[in-house]
C-alpha cells in the first residue's frame, strides 16, 4: 500500500498528434516530416506520403476524439497530454496567417477535456516539424525557424490562453543529437557537421526559452516545462574510464536541462565545443532569452543505459540513446531494457541538481497484445505484463516522493494504442485501450478496454494506494 502521492497529483496519459490523429491532409493541414517517414523517425524520408505510412490514418483520433476522451475520463484522468500539430496551424510553417480550421480542432479537443475536468498538457512540437521547413531551410539549422516558431506559439498561446495551463516546448529535445531529422534536419546524420548540429540545438534552445518568455507574458498563470529523454547512465563497470564515459554521456542530456533550468550554457559545454571545433553563432539578445527559465522539468522514462570506454562493446538493440546492455536487466520485445529503480534514480538526481518540480510525461511498455473474449463475450486484452511494468515503475516513483522529490504528475505513454514513433508499427502497443487496426492497414478502428484499463482506474481512484 503506497501513500506518497500528494493531493492533486496529476494522473493521466500521453499521446502525440502525429501518432494518433490521422487526417494528415484534412481541413488545411500541411505535411510534416512524419508524413514522409513511413518506417519511423529513423527514416528514410520519401518524396511524398506513401500508403504504407501508418501515421496518415493513425487511430483516426481526429474524428474520434470525443469517444476517446470519454474513455480516458472513465479511468479518472486528471490530465491528458497531447501535442498540437504545427502543420494544422501553419501548414508550411512559414505562412503569415494561421489556419482557422486547425485552431478550431484543438479548441474542440481542449473543451472536451475540460468537460471532464481534465487538464490538457500540450507539447508545442512533438517531432512534427513542417516538411516545408525541413526541405527549404534544413530544419533547425536555419535561424529563421525561431521567427516561424514565434508566430506559431503566439497564435496558439493567444488562442488557448483560457484553456491550457500546462505547456511543454519540444518533445525530447535532446533526441536531435541522436536523430537530427527529429529537428527537421534533412542532412543525413553521417554528413552533418558538429557545427551545424550544435547550431540547430542552439536555435531550438533559444526558441524554447522564447516560448517560456512569451507564455508567461500572454498567460501569467501558465506553467511551462522542458522535455527530455531521461535515461540514467550507469558505468558498465567500476573502472574509472567507464565512470568518466558515463559522466560524459550524461552531459549530452544535462546540457539541455542545464540551459533550460539555469538559463545559460553549463561550464562543461565549453570543452565540448572546443573539442568538436564548434563556435556557436549567437545573436545579441540570445543570452537574455535563454535567461527565461522553465517552471518545471518533464521527461520520458523508458530505460537506463550503460556506458563503457571500451569501443568494441556493441550498443543495445532499439535503443535511441546508445549505450551497451546492462547484464542485470531484462528487455522488452523491442530490446528496451526495463529498469523501474532507474526511475527513482533519475528523479533523485534531477531533483538534487535543480530543486524544480518534475513531471514524468512518458513511461510505458510497448508490447504485442492479443485480443480475446472475456467470460461475458466482450473483447479485451489480458495485459498483465503491462500492469506489472507500470506498477513496478509507480512503486519506484512513490519511493522517490518519499525521498523528498517533488513530482507534479505522471502520464503513461500511448494511453490509447497509437502508431509507434521509432518503428511506425501498430503492433507495438502501449495503451489501456486497444484499437483495432493492424500494420497491414486492416481493422475497424473500434476501441476495447484492456485489463490494464481497470487497473489504472483503481490506481487513480485510490491516488496510488492500490499499488
Ligand atoms: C518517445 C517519444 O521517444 O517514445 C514518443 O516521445 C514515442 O513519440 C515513445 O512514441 C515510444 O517510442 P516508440 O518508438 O515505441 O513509439
Amino acid at each position: 500500500m503506497v501513500k506518497s502521492f500528494t493531493e492533486g497529483f496529476l494522473w493521466g496519459g500521453a499521446v502525440a498528434a502525429n501518432q494518433c490523429e490521422g487526417a494528415y491532409n484534412l481541413d488545411g493541414k500541411g505535411l510534416s516530416i512524419q508524413d514522409v517517414t513511413p518506417k519511423g523517425v529513423i527514416g528514410p524520408v520519401t518524396e511524398e506520403p506513401t500508403e504504407d505510412n501508418m501515421k496518415l490514418v493513425g487511430i483516426d483520433f481526429y474524428h474520434r476524439y470525443k469517444e476517446d476522451i470519454k474513455l480516458l475520463a472513465e479511468m479518472g484522468f486528471k490530465v491528458f497530454r497531447t501535442s498540437i500539430a504545427w502543420t494544422r496551424i501553419f501548414p508550411n510553417g512559414d505562412d503569415k496567417e494561421p489556419n482557422e480550421k486547425g485552431l478550431q480542432f484543438y479548441d474542440n479537443l481542449f473543451d472536451e477535456c475540460k468537460k471532464y475536468g481534465m487538464e490538457p498538457l500540450v507539447t508545442i512540437s512533438h517531432y512534427e516539424t513542417p516538411l516545408h521547413l525541413a526541405k527549404e531551410y534544413n530544419g533547425w539549422t536555419d535561424r529563421r525557424l525561431i521567427g516561424f516558431f514565434e508566430n506559431y506559439i503566439r497564435a496558439i498561446f493567444t488562442r488557448y490562453k483560457g484553456k491550457v495551463k500546462y505547456w511543454l516546448t519540444f518533445n525530447e529535445i535532446n533526441s536531435i543529437i541522436h536523430i537530427p531529422l527529429l529537428g527537421g534536419v534533412m542532412t543525413p546524420k553521417e554528413e552533418l557537421s558538429a557545427q551545424d548540429l550544435y547550431q540547430a540545438i542552439h536555435h531550438e534552445l533559444v526558441a524554447s526559452a522564447l516560448a517560456t518568455k512569451i507564455a508567461h507574458e500572454i498567460m501569467p498563470d501558465a506553467k511551462v516545462g522542458c522535455m527530455v529523454i531521461a535515461a540514467p547512465v550507469y558505468p558498465l563497470s567500476p573502472k574509472p574510464e567507464d565512470v568518466i564515459q558515463a559522466l560524459q554521456t550524461e552531459h549530452d542530456t544535462l546540457l539541455f536541462t542545464d540551459v533550460h533550468v539555469r538559463g545559460k550554457y553549463p561550464s562543461y559545454a565549453k570543452r565540448i565545443f572546443k573539442e568538436k571545433n564548434i563556435t556557436i553563432q549567437m545573436e545579441p539578445g540570445d543570452e537574455e532569452i535563454l535567461s527565461h527559465t522553465v517552471d518545471f522539468i518533464s521527461f520520458s522514462y523508458y530505460m537506463s543505459i550503460c556506458e563503457t570506454a571500451d569501443k568494441d562493446k556493441k550498443a543495445g538493440k532499439g535503443n535511441l540513446m546508445g549505450g551497451v546492455p546492462n547484464p542485470y536487466l531484462e528487455a522488452s520485445e523491442w530490446g528496451w531494457q526495463i529498469d523501474p529503480k532507474g526511475l527513482r534514480h533519475v528523479l533523485n538526481t534531477l531533483y538534487d541538481r535543480y530543486q524544480k518540480p518534475l513531471f514524468i510525461v512518458e513511461n510505458g511498455l510497448g508490447a504485442v497484445d492479443q485480443l480475446v473474449e472475456d467470460e461475458n463475450g466482450n473483447k479485451t486484452v489480458i495485459d498483465d505484463y503491462r500492469i506489472k511494468y507500470l506498477n513496478d515503475h509507480l512503486v519506484q516513483l512513490a519511493e522517490a516522493i518519499e525521498d523528498g522529490v517533488e513530482v507534479m504528475g505522471y502520464t503513461t505513454w500511448g494511453c490509447i494504442d497509437l502508431v509507434s514513433a521509432s518503428t511506425a508499427e501498430l503492433k507495438k502497443r502501449y495503451g489501456f485501450i486497444y484499437v483495432d487496426r493492424n500494420d497491414d492497414g486492416r481493422g475497424t478502428l473500434e476501441r476495447y478496454k484492456k485489463k490494464s484499463f481497470y487497473w489504472y482506474k483503481e490506481v487513480i481512484e485510490s491516488n496510488g494506494a492500490s499499488l
